[in-house]
């Protein structure tokens, strides 16, 4: 005799549910993955940077202000920044992960390809570490190079922002630059991927 419930489903029946439960969830985080990257697409105030765009400061007495290459000294420390949009006159401060380091370092020490993607030396990258998504903004001025407070990392901005040391997996995102008519803007967008590796 087998003491079997006869109200409750089979394994059949179960293993069903299971599929359907799955195949529901699976179209829930695909259409926030859909949201998501259509709020990115459509809010232009987390689009990312794009050619063009110019640069406001983020923080000081000169918040919300556009950045010029005279407020980039020769070798001071990395100024902190969002891109804004020249026509629209949108600041892209949407997303913490559009913002940008802004450094002006001698042409002559940066490697070949950073070379090529400064505007006289004047550099821009990510400022989303790749390890935790802290903002790189600590500065060691003797090696010329940026510091993410949170565990140390260590990056090399005269080498495209490489990991020098410290639990960064990669370097940071560089923004290429170009000048013209005394105005700092982006040459395009983001080359590499912004921050730690994200699941949406
Ligand atoms: S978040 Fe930058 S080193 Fe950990």
């Amino acid at each position: 005799m087998t003491n079997k419930c006869k109200t409750c489903p089979d394994s059949n029946q179960l293993l069903e549910r299971r599929t359907l439960l799955k195949a529901a969830l699976g179209m829930v985080v695909g259409l926030q993955t859909l949201d998501f990257v259509a709020a990115q697409e459509m809010d232009p105030k987390t689009a990312p940077p794009k050619e063009g765009d110019q640069f406001v400061f983020i923080f000081g007495d000169k918040k919300g202000e556009i950045i010029t290459p005279k407020d980039l000294p020769l070798n001071a420390p990395q100024v902190l920044a969002y891109p804004m949009d020249p026509k629209t006159r949108v600041v892209k401060d949407g997303s913490r992960f559009n913002r940008i380091l802004l450094i002006h370092l001698d042409p002559a020490e940066l490697s070949e390809e950073t070379r090529a993607h400064s505007a006289d030396g004047i550099l821009a990258y990510s400022a989303i570490c790749t390890h935790q998504a802290c903002d790189v903004a600590g500065w060691e001025d003797v090696k010329k190079i940026f510091i993410c407070p949170c565990h140390e990392s260590l990056y090399d901005p005269k080498d495209g922002a490489k990991v020098i040391a410290g639990p960064a997996p990669r370097k940071l995102a560089a923004l290429p630059l170009k000048v013209g008519d005394g105005v700092l803007m982006a040459a395009g967008g983001f080359l590499g991927s912004v921050g730690p590796k994200r699941s949406l």
